[in-house]
């Protein structure tokens, strides 16, 4: 294993979502998806939130990462309000602060392995650096699989090469939309030990939606979301105790 020291960086960042409200079309009326959520994470916090489907938690990831804007509200990164940057702005603000792991691994099926990591730093016309590359690619347990092509990857390996592109840039903040929704219970929580260690290694907050309470009880803190609103939160939960609130908010 590399020696991170030095590599690493301390990356603090914080998220502050202030009032915000987004609706969708939907025929002749709108759906309203998040109905004026706030929310305010500490630098280098876990977060999981978790809540029926349909409540409003890949509109929320999406609109915080700048994905999508709200139709009201303010999120403000690091101290940035993300909705006075320009376009081209919130890009290049996007690829240097905020990672992304979505549940489709979005791997490019013709590049390798090294290949696809690399592609946030290549956008962001950042030079690799290959002790901190290789340090993700060993941490993960990809090492000697860097010239495999997605197609000669299992689900758990091809979502930690998502994880290891979503933190090879050491973005400050880290949104994960159901990272394990696709894999069995052993690889998920073998893929998300891997990315809270090496979250935490950095100094990265981290925000990840999921259904399942174990992958949620590595989180610091659970926010329920219903409707488009919080509906309560748990501080260090046991899998447990998130499942009983679970059912509570389906009655
Ligand atoms: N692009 C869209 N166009 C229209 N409606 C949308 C769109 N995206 C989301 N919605 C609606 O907004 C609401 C919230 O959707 P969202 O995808 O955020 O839910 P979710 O909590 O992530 O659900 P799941 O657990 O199924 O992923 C739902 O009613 C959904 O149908
Ligand atoms: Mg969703």
């Amino acid at each position: 294993m590399h020696d991170i020291s030095g590599t690493t960086g301390t990356t603090t960042t914080s998220v502050r979502v202030i009032d915000v409200s987004k609706s969708y079309p939907n025929g002749p009326d709108s759906v309203l998806a998040l109905n004026h959520v706030s929310l305010a994470l500490a630098p280098g916090s876990i977060t999981a939130v978790m809540g029926p489907s349909g409540s409003g938690k890949s509109t929320l990831l999406n609109c915080i990462a700048g994905l999508e804007s709200p139709d009201s509200g303010r999120i403000i990164i690091d101290g940035v309000d993300i909705a006075g940057l320009s376009r081209d702005g919130l890009t290049r603000f996007r690829r240097t602060h905020v990672g992304f792991v979505f549940q489709a691994y979005n791997l490019v099926d013709h590049l390798t392995v090294r290949e696809n990591i690399r592609l946030p730093l290549l956008l962001a016309g950042t030079a690799p650096d290959l002790a901190w590359e290789n340090f993700l690619l060993d941490a993960v347990g990809l090492g000697g699989m860097e010239d495999r092509l997605p197609a000669a990857l299992s689900g758990g390996q091809a979502q930690r090469v998502a994880i290891v592109r979503a933190l090879l840039t050491r973005p400050g903040v880290v949104f994960a939309d159901e990272p394990t929704g696709a894999l069995d219970s052993h690889t998920s929580d073998e893929v998300l030990e891997v990315f809270s260690t090496t979250a935490k290694a950095v100094g990265q907050t981290v925000v990840l939606v999921t259904h399942d309470a174990s992958v949620a009880a590595a989180a610091e803190q659970v926010l329920f979301l219903t409707d488009g609103q919080w509906a309560g939160h748990l501080v260090s939960p046991s899998p447990a105790e998130i499942t009983a609130r679970v059912m509570e908010l389906r009655k």
